[in-house]
């Protein structure tokens, strides 16, 4: 592969003690979404050789875990694994070592081979592990920032991660290479609820709220229904997912 370019955020890297122009990938992405705060748990997935580790303990301050196929050479309060993020025993010993986490981040990339489809084909194999990973480890409320190249497998790949997040977004920071197809997913707010958009459910209304909504609770997770009674018996499709409470609508 072509040698790249050494550009201003290579030389930026270099002067400021970063490990990697990818870096300032991630400023730019938190200076837009905020997707890291302050004493945040932060997992990052292909964290090698550590920019955004870097980044990301500046940002939180708090816990922040790097998972890599290679050694990272050690950062000071950041914590460090090798591992294959698409195998199981590495999402248990992340699992073990947070109990869960904030954000999970993963800048994970396959070497690229030449191939286009097939280069695509791998980044979303890796993204998708790395979904799973924020599936699994994520708190309620928690944000997560996926590469992904793009191709003809990227829209069913977002739309899986939209099932999963309140808010979704697709990003390419300026310090991206112009040349490059990478893109970046961001999910805010994980969800927690116990079903997913356009799903439908017999319900009876347990309660109207001020707002006039009728409310049902669906494995405890809240769901509010315009239109209804209390005691009424309806079928209702969940059209609107926040972390904390869900929307429906009257189908039957
Ligand atoms: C673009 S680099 C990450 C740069 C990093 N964000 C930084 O700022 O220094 C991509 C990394 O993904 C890692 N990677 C690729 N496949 C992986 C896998 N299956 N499991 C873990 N890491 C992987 C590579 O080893 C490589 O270090």
């Amino acid at each position: 592969m072509m040698k790249h370019r050494r550009d201003r955020y290579y030389w930026r890297a270099k002067e400021e003690g970063y490990r990697s122009r990818a870096a300032y990938k991630l400023k730019q992405l938190n200076e837009r979404y905020n997707v890291i705060k302050r004493g945040d748990v932060v997992v990052d997935l292909g964290a090698a050789p550590g920019g955004w580790l870097q980044v990301a303990k500046e940002l939180s301050g708090g816990f922040v875990l790097g998972v890599d196929l290679v050694d990272i050479q050690p950062i000071e309060g950041v914590l460090t694994l090798r591992g294959d993020i698409r195998h199981a025993d590495v999402l248990e010993k992340l699992f073990r070592v947070t109990g869960g986490a904030d954000v999970v981040l993963s800048d994970a990339a396959p070497n690229l081979s030449g191939n286009w489809s097939y280069d695509h084909a791998r980044s979303i194999d890796l993204a998708t592990a790395a979904l799973h990973f924020a599936e699994d480890l994520l708190e309620s409320g928690g944000n997560f920032v996926v590469k992904v190249f793009q191709g003809d497998l990227f829209d069913e790949f977002y739309q899986r991660v939209k099932r999963v997040f309140a808010t979704t977004r697709i990003y390419s920071p300026p310090a991206s290479r112009k040349e490059s197809a990478e893109v970046y997913i961001i999910g805010i707010g994980r969800l927690s609820a116990p079903f997913h958009l356009g799903d439908s459910f017999d319900v009876v209304i347990e309660d109207v709220g001020r707002s006039g909504d009728g409310i049902v609770r669906i494995d405890g997770f809240v769901v509010f229904v315009g239109g209804v009674d209390k005691g009424e018996h309806v079928k209702i499709e969940i059209t609107d997912i926040k972390p904390r409470f869900a929307f429906a609508k009257v189908i039957g």
